[in-house]
């Protein structure tokens, strides 16, 4: 049986593979079966931003992208951990230099807890900066009795419930990638500037998070990376010499659903001559859209970037194979993430097989686990919403199942916010379903507030220390 399965693909494999796809080129997704595409009623009004966005400045550089693949092969070989979070959808109304700033707190707050606790190097990747674009699993929604085309993300249409605003307008593509431009160019400021330096590692504990029993745990280790740096300046290491402890990195990343976006900010590097997809330094292929065949594998497998599949308990061990031929055929380390989002009861029954399969091939995979999409729930008040208990027991399953097959659970992908939300159930604060009306802001899923996300970061450094021990 094992053969049988294995023959189809071994057939797809190598030279075969090769004589079988045409060459790739950025329009080449063009002539491939696409889904999750807004039906845009104007194709004129399309190719002219389309045109426009092919002119714009690039968002990120191939060489910070190749940086970017250099630091994740560090995690596929055990070295070091991947945290990726942000929005669900980034949305036009809640840009603000402050929730900007607020996002990037929880990041670096879960990653010196990561770093400090967990005693690893943490890769920081943010859904931000491009992270616009929502594939959905109805084309309509009804509300009232009232049917209307399903919202998209701002990048697409608007939220309001009437027919107009749910009309797909191509000038926001370009809204999307001035805001993602603008927000892209605080973000280095904050990285770079004197923000994520250690020694402000108190500043980045909120007033809000301060006050639960997460918040003050967090306090106890920023003391102690206080002590530390009062050590390591006492022994001559200090911000002028060690720029490590003055400044850091946020690569961006987002789901590349909207091809004709992502082709017109894709580049030739003139270094390589090899081409880049400049509208963020990581991809991703959703759970929805990663068909083998179809044309946003297509697209991605000819940028360089490093990329990321979504893999839900649908995905086939053959099919996630194919999808490796197909993306990563020279078996690059760093250049794919599969982000596995199972629910928290189905980690155990469907990850083993996609392990052992990777592991017999000899490919080389970071695994990063989301436990946030495969944990939706509806209460009966009516909100979507996910548990952290949820939350927590699909990223400890994910541990678990990685230690038992011996390999290297390397890293996390959340939807979070540095805003004082109520989206998610449980938590220090024990948000409940009656709770959720109080500040539920999300117009896409709900995503994590900063106490609930510093709690998963304290246990995943607490694993995270027992799994590098056990290695
Ligand atoms: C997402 O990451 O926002 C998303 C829609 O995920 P998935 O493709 O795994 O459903
Ligand atoms: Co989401």
């Amino acid at each position: 049986m094992g053969t049988l399965r294995a023959l189809p693909r071994a057939l797809l494999n190598l030279p075969f593979l090769a004589l079988l796809m045409k060459p790739w080129s950025p329009t080449s997704w063009r002539e491939f079966p696409i889904l999750q595409q807004p039906n845009y009623p104007n194709s004129n009004a399309v190719t002219r931003v389309e045109q426009q966005l092919a002119q714009v400045p690039p968002l990120v550089f191939a060489g910070e992208a190749r940086e970017l693949k250099k630091q994740l092969a560090q995690v596929t070989n055990g070295e070091a951990f991947l945290l990726q979070g942000g929005d669900c959808a980034e949305s036009f109304a809640e840009f603000s230099a402050s929730n900007i700033r607020d996002t990037f707190k929880v990041m670096l707050q879960m990653a010196v807890v990561l770093t400090f606790a967990g005693s690893c190097p943490v890769v920081k990747v943010g859904r931000m900066a491009g992270q616009f674009a929502k594939p959905r699993s109805a084309d309509t929604e009804t509300f009232d009795g009232v049917e209307l085309p399903s919202y998209r993300g701002d990048i697409i249409n608007s939220t309001d419930f009437t027919s107009a605003a749910r009309v797909p307008n191509p000038e926001r593509l370009v809204q999307a990638y001035n805001q993602s431009a603008a927000t892209l160019n605080l973000l280095r400021a904050f990285a770079q500037g004197g923000f994520a330096d250690l020694k402000k590692v108190h500043q980045w504990n909120q007033d809000f998070v301060r006050t639960s029993p997460l918040g003050t745990r967090y306090e106890d280790l920023a003391d102690q990376i206080d002590r530390s740096l009062s050590f390591m300046n006492a022994c001559g290491l200090n911000a002028e010499n060690t720029p490590q402890l003055h400044k850091t990195s946020l690569y961006t990343s987002h789901e590349a659903l909207l091809l004709n976006y992502e082709q017109a900010l894709t580049r030739e590097d003139s270094l390589t001559n090899d081409w880049y997809d400049c509208s963020a330094h990581m991809l991703w292929i959703g759970d929805r859209t990663r068909q083998v065949d179809g044309a946003h594998v297509e697209f991605l497998r000819g940028v360089k970037n490093p990329l990321g599949f979504k893999a839900g308990p649908t995905m086939q061990a053959d099919d996630m194979l194919r999808l490796l031929d197909v993306l990563n055929p020279d078996n690059e380390a760093g250049r794919i993430n599969i982000i596995t989002r199972m629910g928290a009861d189905k980690v155990e029954t469907y990850l083993p097989e996609l392990i052992r399969a990777v592991e017999k091939e000899g490919r080389k995979v970071l695994w990063s686990s989301d436990p946030m999409h495969g944990n939706t729930i509806k209460t009966h008040t009516g909100y979507k919403t996910r548990q952290v208990k949820d939350v927590l027991r699909e990223v400890k399953s994910f541990f678990d199942v990685h230690a038992a097959e011996g390999t290297y659970a390397g890293g996390v992908h959340f939807e979070m916010t540095g805003q004082n939300v109520t989206e998610c159930m449980g938590g220090a604060h024990d948000i409940t379903a009656e709770g959720l009306a109080d500040r539920y802001h999300t117009a896409c899923d709900p995503r994590l507030n900063a106490d609930q996300a510093l709690e998963l970061a304290f246990l995943i450094a607490d694993t995270l220390k027992q799994a590098r021990i056990n290695r």
